[in-house]
C-alpha cells in the first residue's frame, strides 16, 4: 500500500458525536523492534455520557510501507484467533488504524507485561514455567492451527499475576491440515529457550 502524500484532501466527516470517538494518549516509545516503535498508551471514550479510561494499552507504529505490511499480516493472524474465538494466552487486540494524513499505521492492543527476557535474564525456568510455556505453544498449535514463527524470550510477554501470553505475530501463519511435524519449527526454538 501507498504512503498517502501529504498534500492530498482526505473526505471525512468534520464532526463525530462522543460515542463514535475515543482519544489515544501515549507515553514515549519503550520498545524499537523490527517493525516499528512501541508505545504505553491509555485511552478514553464515552459510553452512555460517561468518560472511560483504559490505561493498560499499547501501540505499535509502522511507518515504511513493508513494516506496514508485516504489521497488516499480524493483525489478520489476531483477527483469525478472534474469529475462532482462540483467546489462551492471547492479549486483545482493539484495531489496526491509518493516519489520514501521513499514512501510519498503528495496531492498538492490550499491556501485557515485561518480556521473559527481561524478567528471566539468564535465570534457568522451573519446570512448571518450561511446561506452562510448552503447553500454550502446544495448544497454539493445536487449537488456533497457528505457527507463530518467532518464538523468542522477548515475543513472550508475562503480566504481574504470572500469566504469560505471546506476542509479536508478524511472521505467523495459519496451518490446516498439516502434519503435526509442520509446527516443529516452533517447538525447536521453544526447546532452545527454555531447556538450555
Ligand atoms: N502487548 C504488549 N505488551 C507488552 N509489551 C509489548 C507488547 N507489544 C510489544 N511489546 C514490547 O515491544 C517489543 C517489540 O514488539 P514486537 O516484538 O511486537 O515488535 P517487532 O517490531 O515485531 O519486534 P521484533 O524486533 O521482535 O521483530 C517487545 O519485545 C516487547 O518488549
Ligand atoms: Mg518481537
Amino acid at each position: 500500500m501507498k504512503d498517502r502524500p501529504f498534500s492530498q484532501t482526505v473526505k471525512g466527516r468534520k464532526k463525530y458525536n462522543p460515542s463514535e470517538y475515543f482519544t489515544l494518549t501515549l507515553s514515549e516509545p519503550f520498545a524499537n523492534g523490527a517493525i516499528g516503535t512501541v508505545h504505553r498508551a491509555s485511552a478514553q471514550f464515552e459510553v452512555d455520557s460517561i468518560t472511560v479510561e483504559y490505561h493498560e494499552l499499547v501501540v505499535k507504529f509502522a511507518f515504511q510501507g513493508e513494516h506496514q505490511e508485516e504489521l497488516r499480516r499480524e493483525y489478520k493472524i489476531y483477527q483469525h484467533m478472534a474469529k475462532i474465538g482462540y483467546t489462551a494466552n492471547i492479549l486483545r487486540v482493539h484495531g489496526l488504524f491509518q493516519d489520514f494524513e501521513t499514512g501510519l499505521l498503528a495496531m492498538v492492543m492490550d499491556y501485557g507485561g515485561l518480556t521473559l527476557g527481561t524478567t528471566k535474564g539468564n535465570q534457568p525456568f522451573t519446570e512448571k514455567g518450561q511446561k506452562v510455556l510448552w503447553d500454550a505453544l502446544q495448544d497454539l498449535h493445536s487449537d488456533a492451527n497457528v505457527l507463530h514463527g518467532d518464538i523468542k524470550a522477548n515475543n513472550i510477554v508475562v503480566d504481574s499475576s504470572g500469566n504469560v501470553y505471546f506476542i509479536d505475530f508478524h511472521r505467523a501463519r495459519v496451518l490446516v491440515d498439516t502434519h503435526p511435524d509442520s509446527f516443529e519449527y516452533d517447538c525447536d526454538a521453544l526447546v532452545e529457550m527454555v531447556f538450555p
